[in-house]
């Protein structure tokens, strides 16, 4: 398996940077064609890597590229999951390089090169990985297990329509396990696990004062402002020990015990360095809660755009109509999405002045997951990251979220192993964004060791 890795890299790295030319942004409509062109060529790519069927399913939306590998209906079947959309390439201004157009670089923590472009890490250079296990399997006769595999074209804009395709199509879906990576290990030389993520609900607010826009200088200070108020409201809502104020929100948080939690801290991590590649002198969060924790078993809130008045050029003196924002909340097990947005609803409406009027409106959600560590499919994930990385895998608590974790247990009753093979400092969603061409290539590998180490433990 190594050789053949080893001797087609060149190749498996040329069609995966093919790929990432294709913009292929779920967010913006002006890309549909783009869209459809990535998957059309995921679609290709697995038929030529040996897939026996292949087939793009239309949905309400962007297509699904389903593919099956099936040996024997008497060994275990994998079903892998990741998506083919990527996040807006904006700021585009910040990038070094165009987002589509990647390059091959070395980085402080990829002296082999990284691959710089937007979907370089997630999910398209992480979901090809997949893809070339498959064909390095076929072609070393080597694959001991069934395989299904999914990509999806929806994934940053909330999976809208993948709901109704996994219910539609449970027989179809049936597998022992689902596969993803599409998350990220704490660093090249301490592979890790991820072993829950949190889950999201979003929601964008509105605040509206006057009816039109006004002079600052003939109504400032006898009218209320609503961006001062909407930032007073959204300051309100963690006090000084960063705890968030919404009433009940805490409720179904379920609380770790101080072993699990010290079992989690024991994960290696350098605040020093965390800082650092941050360029913050400090980091901030709950209190009584260390970085670690508060990014991986502590809901959070945060706003994530936030507009309103004049923001051009030069100075302008308006007194604004409205105010906007667009807030995140993290959400950790057993917290529900659709609680916690009406329970911000409730909250943000009620501490409203009268001098304003407010709108709430809830986004995509998804639930917060953790997975199994005593499974076979754990295990052998565990061995595979042993064997290729020469160290066993830490468990870590992920801050992200992959909300099709919690519904693939709900509909299909299966449980998912997170194989991610990304770090932290890759830029996701984030200017210059790049995926580790080392991690790339072992990623392959790994994937291959866990087919093989799953088959054996599931005898
Ligand atoms: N791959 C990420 C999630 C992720 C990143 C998990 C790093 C763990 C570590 C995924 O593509 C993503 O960005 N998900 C969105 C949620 C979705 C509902 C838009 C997120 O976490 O913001
Ligand atoms: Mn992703
Ligand atoms: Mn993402």
């Amino acid at each position: 398996m190594n050789s053949y890795i080893e001797q087609h890299k060149n190749r498996f790295l040329t069609e995966l940077i093919e790929w990432l030319r294709i913009p292929s942004v779920s967010a913006d409509s002006k890309y549909k064609d783009d869209i459809r062109r990535a998957a059309n060529f995921a679609k290709t790519q697995l038929e030529t890597a040996g897939a026996d069927f292949v087939e793009l399913c239309e949905t309400a939306g962007n297509p699904i590229v389903y593919a099956e590998k099936i040996i024997d209906f008497k060994l275990p079947t994998v079903l892998v999951y990741g998506h083919y959309d990527v996040q807006p390439a904006d700021p585009i201004n910040l990038w070094n390089s165009p987002p589509f157009e990647p390059i091959i670089q070395k980085t402080a923590l990829h002296p082999d090169g990284a691959i710089f472009a937007r979907g370089a890490c997630d999910d398209k250079g992480q979901v090809y990985m997949h893809i070339k296990a498959l064909e390095v399997m076929l072609q070393t006769d080597s694959l001991p297990c069934n395989l299904k595999i999914m990509i999806e074209g929806e994934e940053e804009v909330g999976s809208k329509n993948l709901e109704s395709f996994v219910t539609a199509h449970k027989d179809k879906l049936k597998a022992d396990v689902i596969l993803i990576s599409d998350t990220s290990i704490i660093g090249n030389d301490t592979p890790s696990l991820e072993v829950g993520l949190r889950g999201l609900s979003y929601v964008e607010l509105e605040v509206t004062g006057p009816n039109r826009d006004l002079h600052s200088g003939v109504y400032g200070g006898g009218v209320d402002n609503p961006i001062n108020v909407l930032c007073q409201m959204i300051t309100s809502l963690k006090d000084a020990n960063g705890h968030i104020t919404i009433p009940n929100f805490y409720d179904n948080v379920i609380e770790l015990t101080a072993e699990q939690r010290a079992e989690l801290n024991q994960a290696p991590f350098d605040l020093e360095a965390y800082k650092k590649d941050l360029g913050i002198d400090d980091v901030f969060g709950e209190a009584g809660y260390t970085t670690i924790e508060r990014t991986g078993i502590r809901p959070t809130l945060d706003v994530n755009g936030i507009w309103g008045g004049y923001i051009g050029e030069g100075a302008k003196t308006v007194l604004p109509s409205k105010a906007f924002a667009k807030i995140s909340m993290r959400l950790v097990p057993n917290q529900i999405p659709d609680e916690i947005t009406e329970l911000f609803q409730k909250h943000f409406e009620s501490i409203a002045p009268k001098t304003v009027k407010v709108q709430v409106r809830p986004h995509h959600g998804g639930h917060p997951a953790v997975t199994p560590t005593d499974s076979t499919a754990f295990k052998a994930a565990s061995k595979a990251f042993e064997e290729a990385w020469g160290k066993k895998p830490v468990p870590t608590r992920g801050g992200g979220s992959i909300p099709i974790v919690a519904l693939f247990e709900k509909e299909l009753g299966l449980k998912t192993v997170l194989m991610g093979f990304g770090l932290d400092s890759d830029a996701i969603h984030s200017p210059n964004e790049h995926y580790g061409v080392f991690n790339y290539l072992k990623g392959i590998e790994t994937i291959g060791l866990f087919y093989k180490h799953y088959a054996e433990m599931s005898k």
